[in-house]
């Protein structure tokens, strides 16, 4: 038997996998948001049936954040759900599949793509197949400013780490801290501008979670801040 000090890559996966299906079975927020325990309920169900898959780890950037040397993010947290999904994604973070919307790359800025990505922990391609539900974690280095976008898929964010304000289409900009959440209808037009610290936020889709999400309007590279 091992000890935990010699837990492998595909142990720390794992870890991750049950620390999201913990986080969101039973989440308080799950009242207002059903959604949240279909996402925990395919997550539970992969590990009852041992259906996870281990794609190819791949690097970006971001990923510094998180683990090792230069990280900023403080696996501590006041709400202990949210510590164990921080502790086991940095454990995670080096055999994980690091991954940005693939559209993005043409049109945000490299100061942007040098300090966001995500991981999908379930979903296409995720720690766990998935066509009905998608779910992971996303990372923005501080001061990031995510212009309008938009997708099919019903969404809820959880802040994480760090701080972040949210606008939905041209409304006010609202602030979100460590374990608050955001909900999005399908379509609904909605931009972030994260706080003085490298955020983590937790997201969840439903619905037609096959098309990914899009910028909108006449963003141009010098509308998005640093
Ligand atoms: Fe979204």
């Amino acid at each position: 038997m091992m000890s935990p000090d010699s837990a492998t890559p595909t142990d720390s996966r794992l870890s991750l996998v049950a620390a999201l299906a913990d986080f969101y079975v039973g989440h308080p927020d799950a009242d207002r948001f059903p959604m949240l325990a279909k996402v925990g309920g395919h997550l539970t169900a992969a590990l009852a049936n041992g259906g996870l898959d281990f794609p190819e780890s791949q690097k970006l950037p971001v990923a510094r954040l998180v683990s090792g040397t230069r990280a900023e993010i403080n696996l501590k947290s006041h709400i202990p759900e949210v510590e164990t999904v921080l502790e086991t994604f940095a454990a995670a973070t080096p055999s994980l599949r690091w991954i940005q919307t693939p559209g993005y790359a043409a049109t945000l800025p490299q100061h942007y793509l040098d300090n966001y990505g995500y991981v999908r922990i379930i979903g296409r391609g995720g720690l766990v197949e998935s066509s009905v539900v998608s779910s992971g974690l996303g990372v923005w280095g501080a001061g990031l400013h995510y212009p309008q976008h938009e997708h099919p898929a019903e969404e809820t964010y959880h802040v994480l780490h760090g701080s972040v304000h949210f606008q939905r289409a041209e409304g006010d900009w609202h602030l979100k801290t460590v374990g608050e959440s955001v909900h999005h209808q399908p379509w609904e037009r909605h931009a972030q501008k994260f706080g003085d610290k490298a955020c983590v936020m937790l997201w969840a889709w439903t619905g037609d979670v096959g098309v990914d999400a899009r910028l909108t309007g006449s963003q141009s590279q010098a509308s998005v801040g640093k």
